[in-house]
């Protein structure tokens, strides 16, 4: 079966092809700007780019529409003006569709591409910060943010002070030695991050420490909380999904944590990371069905796990 995904739940306008499980494409156009993500233009950018991120996908893979069985969308959850550009487009070229959850298919990749088998799922995005693991066909929540996601903490931060992004605070903590104290939000298994964002953007100290301070303390409240979750839920693994999983520093605490608990870590190469549509249409292939509208707050926790 050859299934494509289309994943449009915030920047990344993507099309991946499967076929079974196998990827044969996997292309993107994302959506850029200074002052952070604004829904309605993030839209905009997604309808312009569309077709052409559709045909070179097709190209990539060596296939036609004729050769496709499934279409897969990004159904939620998102920026509903952008989930709305994925669907129709998904409708406009007329085949089988079904909408599946866009954090279960980051979570469903990464398996795939590290052959993790049950692992705790750390799914750390600029929308999502979730620690997840598979009980009784569902993906359960052991934690997560209560206001920001943690990529969204970092890009606000790194505005505030002058940077162009997160991936910016992380080039830049390699040079900081001095580490200032922050506000370390952890209440229970959750965690905050506007606290450390305001806190850290009033200081004075030198870039370059605040970086490093802003990073060492972000990753370490969600260290500490995938460290209970992966006893609580009694799991030998732990698999690092979403955008922010790409971070060297945060790889490094959680291979270090991992080893001290004696369990493995996984993390899938950059590629399969941050959002795109080789991970909406594995989730495709997989489920084979699903929603066929958009669900902007559909959570990770509501979808059953059939497959
Ligand atoms: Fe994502």
């Amino acid at each position: 079966m050859i299934c494509v995904g289309i994943e449009s739940t915030a920047h990344t306008f993507g099309v991946g092809v499967v076929k079974g499980q196998k990827v044969l494409a996997n292309e993107f156009d994302s959506y850029l700007s200074k002052e952070g993500i604004i829904p309605v233009e993030a839209a905009k950018h997604h309808r312009a780019v569309c077709r052409a991120v559709f045909s070179a996908a097709m190209d990539r893979a060596k296939i036609g529409l004729a050769d496709v069985d499934l279409i897969a969308f990004s159904a939620g959850p998102g920026l509903p003006p952008c989930l709305l550009v994925g669907m129709n487009f998904a409708r406009s070229l007329k085949k089988p569709i079904v909408g599946v959850n866009h954090c279960v298919a980051h979570i469903e990749i990464g398996k795939k591409m590290t052959a993790a088998a049950d692992p705790l799922a750390v799914y750390v995005s600029g929308g999502n910060t979730q620690i997840t693991a598979l009980v009784e066909k569902r993906y359960r929540v052991f934690g997560e943010t209560l206001d920001i996601g943690i990529g969204n903490a970092f890009d606000k931060f790194a505005r505030n002070i002058g940077l162009r992004n997160g991936a910016d605070i992380e080039k830049l903590a390699r040079q900081g030695k001095k580490y200032i104290e922050l506000p370390y939000t952890v209440k229970g298994m959750d965690l905050a991050f506007s606290g450390l964002v305001t806190a850290a953007s009033k200081k004075k100290d030198e870039k370059v420490d605040l970086a490093f301070s802003f990073q060492e303390t972000a990753f370490s409240m969600l260290t500490e909380v995938t460290e209970r979750a992966l006893a609580h839920a009694e799991k030998k693994e732990v698999l690092l999904v979403g955008g922010v999983a790409a971070n060297k520093r945060l790889q490094k605490m959680m291979k270090i944590m991992c080893a001290g608990r004696g369990a493995k870590f996984h993390v899938p190469k950059k590629e399969y990371c941050g959002d795109n549509g080789a991970m909406i249409a594995m989730l495709g292939a997989l489920a084979k069905k699903g929603m066929g509208e958009i669900k902007p707050r559909w959570r990770t926790d509501e979808v059953e796990v059939i497959w």
